[in-house]
């Protein structure tokens, strides 16, 4: 069961796991934004019965999964309500019931083996507290459940969409420089860069691996800054004129111990090491440009 299938992550987790032979039961909230899932990139699959949907209206709802979780043997909880609202009370405790709500259910059903939360670098990097993150393993401490329960924590997450939608809006980290929209690369001068191939690996690992259990995968990627993507759009898309260097761009300092996650990327996709920023970012443009 992977939440949140419609989103950017949530269809590459899916995608991940379908193309290594499972079924896969997306949750989702409306049901016209999944048509492009069960029409077109997930078609086949959903025509021989390997992709299926399942509509949970409110994830934060005490009983919001009992359903969908019927016969479920790995979760991906990747849905996550990322409105930005400055008034953290209508996010965090939605966030945090959300992730209750899909913890408790899967305590109710014996067939559960294994639980992957997205959670994300500022839950190991920022000092006020992720109340999500800190609430999983609270539970997984408390409750001891039956199953596994892993966390991925992506940095800034870019590579190809499946969707139109998933180059839109602020999030749409590639497109904004794209569009010469600077507004977030001048308040973050400079990032980690995942590919979201990679952090699809990564879960689908933390979920299938037996050898994975509690373990916190930090999925960081490149360390990077606006004008190292701006390079490479400038070199593999020389017909389109992007905006000049930006001023104040560094390089993190921060690092984390990546060998569990690079081990599963490994294992799990014979790879040697992270995708480099130069095939996400091309891939992330050519798919603006063919989905336009
Ligand atoms: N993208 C990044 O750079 C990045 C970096 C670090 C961590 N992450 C984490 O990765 C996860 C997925 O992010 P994403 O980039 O895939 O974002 P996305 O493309 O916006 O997808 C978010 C998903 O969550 C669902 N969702 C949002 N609010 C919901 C609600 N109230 N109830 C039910 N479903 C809801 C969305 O459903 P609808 O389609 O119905 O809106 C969508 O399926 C999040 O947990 C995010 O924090 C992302």
């Amino acid at each position: 069961m992977v939440t949140g299938v419609t989103g950017f992550v949530g269809s590459h987790v899916a995608k991940a796991l379908l193309e290594r032979g499972y079924r896969v039961r997306g949750t989702l909230r409306d049901l016209e934004k999944a048509a492009w899932l069960v029409n077109n990139v997930f078609k086949d699959y959903a025509d021989t019965g390997r992709f299926e949907l399942c509509y949970v209206r409110v994830i934060a709802a005490v009983d919001a999964y009992d359903e969908a979780i019927q016969g479920v043997s790995v979760v991906a909880h990747v849905a996550s309500i990322l409105t930005m609202d400055p008034d953290s009370t209508k996010v965090i405790p939605a966030t945090v019931a959300g992730a209750t709500s899909i913890l408790n259910a899967s305590m109710k059903e014996p067939s559960v083996k294994s639980f992957v939360y997205t959670s994300s670098l500022g839950a190991a990097t920022m000092l006020a507290p992720v109340a999500a993150e800190k609430a999983l393993w609270k539970f997984a401490g408390e409750q001891r459940p039956h199953f596994t329960i892993s966390s991925v924590g992506p940095s800034v997450i870019i590579g190809e969409a499946l969707n139109k939608a998933h180059n839109e809006g602020d999030g749409a980290w590639i497109r904004t420089l794209y569009d010469g929209n600077t507004a977030f690369w001048d308040s973050m001068p400079a990032i980690y860069a995942v590919d979201v191939k990679d952090v699809a690996v990564i879960h689908a690992a933390a979920l299938l691996d037996p050898e994975v259990t509690n373990a916190r995968l930090h999925a960081w990627g490149h360390k990077c800054n606006a004008n190292d993507l701006l390079v490479v759009m400038r070199q593999h898309f020389p017909e389109r004129e992007f905006i000049d260097d930006l001023a104040y761009q560094t390089v993190l300092h921060i690092s984390a111990d990546f060998s569990e996650p690079l081990a599963l990327l490994k294992k799990w996709a014979d790879q040697d090491g992270w995708r480099s920023l130069e095939d996400s970012v091309v891939e992330n443009v050519n798919s603006i440009i063919n989905l336009a």
